[in-house]
């Protein structure tokens, strides 16, 4: 018989510097009523694909993928934050999303359906979870801008805690300048 394989929650992220998430955790703070739960600060990031369940056999193809496209380095003004009615989540994201991070998160879909993996087709809607579970949300009262240098991305394994998800990066790709 064969052997049970182990299985891994995955997913592509871009993922904030300490800094920057300490000061996307404040936009949470500010935006959230009291129940929402929101996010630990170094839980906070932008997903570019996500993966889900797979079996850790298929990690190399993963990686493949990663490896296969360019990461940028680029400037990402996080400007406004909302809450969406169908997650009840609170977010934060961009007005207008830079075509270097559209095509980011088209060039890891492509690279993926190539090694056959294929992700739900649905559009790219980046943003930061910042809460989960509310039902409310308090609107910024002043404009929102958060600037992120943003230095290439990560994969990362998804792992339920007492605590939560806890995320674990299984590999770094560092990011090349974009003109
Ligand atoms: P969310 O914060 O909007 O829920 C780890 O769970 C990351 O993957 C989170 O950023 C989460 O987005 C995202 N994610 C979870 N399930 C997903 C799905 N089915 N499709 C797209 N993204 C998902």
């Amino acid at each position: 018989m064969k052997a049970p394989t182990e299985r891994l929650r995955v997913f592509f992220a871009l993922w904030p510097p300490a800094p920057v998430a300490s000061r996307l955790a404040g936009l949470g703070a500010a935006a959230c009523p009291a129940g929402a739960r929101r996010m630990r600060p170094e839980t906070l990031h932008l997903t570019l694909a996500f993966v889900g369940d797979i079996d850790t056999t298929r990690l190399a193809a993963l990686m493949e993928a990663g490896d296969r496209i360019q990461w940028p380095a680029f400037d990402l003004l996080i400007d406004r934050v909302c809450r969406w009615t169908h997650n009840h989540i609170i977010w934060a994201g961009v007005s207008e999303t830079p075509p270097v991070l559209e095509s980011l998160a088209d060039g890891l879909y492509v690279a993926l359906r190539e090694r056959g993996i294929e992700l739900p087709e649905r559009p790219f809607k980046p943003h930061i979870t910042l809460a989960r579970k509310s039902d409310d949300f308090i609107p910024p009262t002043a404009p929102v801008s958060v600037p992120w240098s943003v230095d290439g991305g990560v994969l990362v394994a998804s792992e339920r805690t007492h605590e939560g998800a806890h995320y674990r990066v299984i590999r770094q790709w560092p990011g090349i300048q974009v003109p």
